[in-house]
């Protein structure tokens, strides 16, 4: 099959991490005898040096015209330690995924094997926990209007919207989901507070109607928190709007012992995109030491999701299985001598070969 990739590395650890997840997807095409088309276009902190704009029109234009997007990360401290910078590398994330239409982020949240035993959390608490985040992408606070500053520099405010036809489509997702699962969805929100969620909780429970043999409970955002490391094992979908996913993600991730172990399939309207859920950890940038698993498997949904090959997704996280079981796995991780970002690249790409 030919199919074309577009390659959005982006910042800090983003073209290491990427690097490796390239190779598993280089040994899956020659396994398999495919083609595919790599194209790297930028995007965040280096696409604003280049261009001045941190997901600039080529670069879209690029996304668009590729059956899938493989992403690592953006973020640079230089913009973090400056409140009053005009153009930020995360608006480049936020306008790939408005102008993608990427209203739904499967984050799923599954613990290997043989790292049980590194969780922070209790090995009978952690073993078999297997759900998935469904988190908004496109609406909530992260894009509503009016936002700012006041004249007087003394107050400041975002807005928090959502539509109901935002809400429904990525609640309709989530029933679909729990259909092909155990049949379980958590809605979660903040309903004794906020409008917004008042809505999400309003269309939830009229959607659920068309889905009578699913399980639906609601959760309060605080609670979900909570209830996520105390009984992880209990959820099997859990749908929430965009910020409240963002946290609970990051939370969730200490259940499988790393932030960095973590992948997420974005999808709605035009390409999807697929990316780990960490962050740029500019810390450890150039230095050969990030965990590459989160985009490794990352690339793992992408043949799931976009490409239509789910016997090359399976492949590739088998092959992430064998290497972390046989130890080869980065320091954030490691119970005794830590490989580097690379070497657990090239592991992998071999146990896909073998
Ligand atoms: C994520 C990240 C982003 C988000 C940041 C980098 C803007 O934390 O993908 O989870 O908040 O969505
Ligand atoms: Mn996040």
């Amino acid at each position: 099959m030919n199919k074309k990739i577009a390659v959005l590395a982006g910042d800090g650890i983003g073209p290491e991490v990427v690097e490796q997840a390239l190779k598993a997807v280089k040994a899956v095409e020659k396994k398999f005898g495919h083609h595919f088309e790599y194209t790297p276009a930028p995007v965040g902190a280096g696409a604003i040096e280049q261009t001045g704009n941190p997901y600039p029109d080529e670069t879209h234009e690029i996304c668009m015209q590729s059956d899938a997007v493989l992403f690592g990360a953006i973020g640079d401290p230089k913009y973090d330690n400056d409140p009053v910078a005009k153009v930020r590398p995360e608006q480049g994330l936020l306008a790939m995924r408005k102008k993608l239409g990427l209203y739904a982020n499967i984050r799923p949240i599954t613990a290997f094997k043989s790292l049980v035993h590194r969780s922070p959390l209790k090995t009978e608490l952690v073993e078999g926990v297997d759900f998935i985040v469904l988190r908004e992408l496109t609406g909530g606070i992260y894009f509503g209007e009016p936002r700012g500053r006041s004249e007087d520099g003394l107050t400041a405010f975002d807005t928090c919207t959502y539509q109901r036809f935002e809400v429904e489509r990525i609640v309709r997702l989530a029933f679909e989901y729990a259909r092909k699962r155990r049949g379980k969805v958590t809605a979660v929100d903040k309903a004794n507070i906020l409008a917004t969620s008042r809505l999400w909780r309003e269309t939830v429970g009229q959607l659920h109607a068309g889905y009578p043999d699913v399980e639906l409970e609601f959760m309060f955002v605080d609670n979900a928190a909570m209830q996520i490391v105390t009984f992880p094992k209990k959820f099997d979908v859990v749908v929430t709007e965009n910020m409240f996913g963002d946290i609970l993600t990051d939370e969730a991730s200490v259940i499988t012992g790393s932030l960095g172990l973590l992948p997420s399939a974005s999808v709605g309207i035009h390409t999807s995109v697929f990316e780990p859920i960490h962050g740029s950890y500019p810390q450890a940038a150039g230095k050969n030491i990030a965990n590459p698993l989160g985009t490794i498997l990352s690339a793992a949904l992408m043949f799931e999701h976009a490409l239509g090959m789910p016997e090359a997704g399976k492949l590739i996280r088998e092959a992430c299985e064998y290497s972390v079981a046989q130890g080869f796995v980065t320091t954030d991780i490691a119970a005794g001598k830590a490989c580097s970002t690379s070497e657990v690249g090239d592991r992998i790409a071999e146990a896909i070969k073998n």
